[in-house]
């Protein structure tokens, strides 16, 4: 038997790839989803992608009890928790909403767990959850090592932290319980099927998102924010991982937490560094077309320059990135234009 493994926010961007990666490692992955920022059509493309038609509980991780019922069906060895939001600005805007999803959605899933365990329900699964490289804020140096100081610079990366937190309490008062945290840098692209990829509402607020927009013609042209930072070619510096990489990080989390690894907190990034107009040049090789931009001011709490030392994820999991920058852009391309309005015109 396979075993099994819970993917709250399953449906979404990370969440649907991992799926992929986890059939492909004998797997099965379950999705729990509200769909509050993903469409229903992503299940129907998971299914061409892997030949098996996903289980999907459709419900909200803040209902407890409900949580609660699904791990004791399922009863899953893992538990990769995705289901949060992420928008920087918008935590600024909504910081109650932060907490409340992301810091109150992990509390609850918790509770929802210890009390399956507790009732004899269900095996105490291994846990894996999303944090973000933005937790170290504007680092002192890069590449930026697991061990470097925290400075959460927004309501986001505050409740990322609080969670991050929370989980350490919760080892301490469990021991037994094998929990990963996962720190990405800046997730890309696609699957190389062109089938599934990220789908944001609205205005992107991601450069590469956005630089997919500007190719298929959805908006005239990016915005460039900032061309005199102390880099190279004077704009921002950042670790863009292909979003399949990452998902292969999470199989080699779940498989090492349950061959019996103790916990960790592991940076899942390339290590190299990219400047925006390198993203820009890049996605121009993979589309074949111009991508207008113009130069505007920097926007507010960017840092220069962050990419991630790696190295400990190799060592503890034996994985590490493989697809390079143009890979990341020919899959974005591949998913956008295969799918101008994303997931809605399916
Ligand atoms: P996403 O929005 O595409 O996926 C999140 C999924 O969770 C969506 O399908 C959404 O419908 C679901 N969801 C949200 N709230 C829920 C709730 N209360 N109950 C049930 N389902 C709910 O986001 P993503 O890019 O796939 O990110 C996944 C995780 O990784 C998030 O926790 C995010 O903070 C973290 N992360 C993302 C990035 C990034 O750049 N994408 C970077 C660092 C960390
Ligand atoms: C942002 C979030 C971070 C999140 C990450 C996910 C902020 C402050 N941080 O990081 O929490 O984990 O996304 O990938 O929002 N850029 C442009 N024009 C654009 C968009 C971006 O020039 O229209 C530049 C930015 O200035 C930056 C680079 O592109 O130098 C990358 O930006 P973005 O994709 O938003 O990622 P981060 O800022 O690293």
């Amino acid at each position: 038997m396979s075993p099994t493994i819970l993917l709250t926010g399953g449906a979404g961007y990370i969440g649907s790839h991992t799926f992929v990666a986890l059939v492909e490692a004998g797997y099965t992955p379950v999705i729990l989803d509200n769909f509050s920022n993903s469409h229903p059509a992503v299940l129907d493309r998971l299914a061409r992608i892997t030949g098996m038609t996903p289980v999907c509980e459709r419900g909200d991780v803040l209902d407890t009890p409900w949580v609660q019922s699904v791990v004791t069906r399922h009863t899953p060895a893992a538990v990769v928790h995705f289901a949060g939001v992420k928008a920087v600005g918008e935590s600024v805007a909504q910081p109650l909403k932060y907490y409340r999803q992301n810091v109150g959605g992990s509390l609850s899933l918790l509770q929802a767990i210890e009390s399956a365990v507790d009732a004899g329900a269900a095996p105490l699964p291994a846990f894996v959850f999303s944090s973000t490289a933005t937790v170290y804020g504007d680092p002192d140096e890069v590449p930026v090592r697991e061990s470097a100081p925290l400075r959460p610079s927004s309501p986001y990366a505050q409740t990322k932290l609080t969670v991050e937190e929370m989980l350490g309490c919760a080892v301490v008062a469990r021991p037994a319980w094998r929990v990963g945290v996962l720190r990405y840098f800046n997730p890309v692209g696609a699957h190389a099927s062109g089938l599934i990829g990220e789908d944001p509402s609205g205005i992107p607020n991601n450069l590469m998102p956005f630089v997919s927009q500007v190719a298929v013609g959805r908006r005239e042209r990016l915005s460039v924010f900032g061309n005199d930072y102390p880099t190279p070619d004077g704009t921002g510096i950042r670790d863009y991982i292909h979003v399949q990489d990452l998902a292969e990080g999470h199989v080699a989390a779940v498989r090492a937490l349950l061959a019996g690894q103790p916990g960790f907190t592991l940076n899942l990034g390339t290590g190299k560094g990219s400047s925006v107009l390198d993203v820009v040049h890049a996605f121009e090789r993979a589309c074949g077309r111009p991508v207008p931009y113009q130069v505007a001011p920097r926007r507010p709490g960017d840092v220069a320059e962050y990419f991630a030392d790696p190295a400990r994820a190799r060592e503890l999991l034996g994985w590490q990135a493989r697809r390079g920058l143009d890979e990341m852009c020919a899959d974005s391309w591949r998913w956008q234009s295969g799918n101008p309005a994303g997931y809605a015109g399916a």
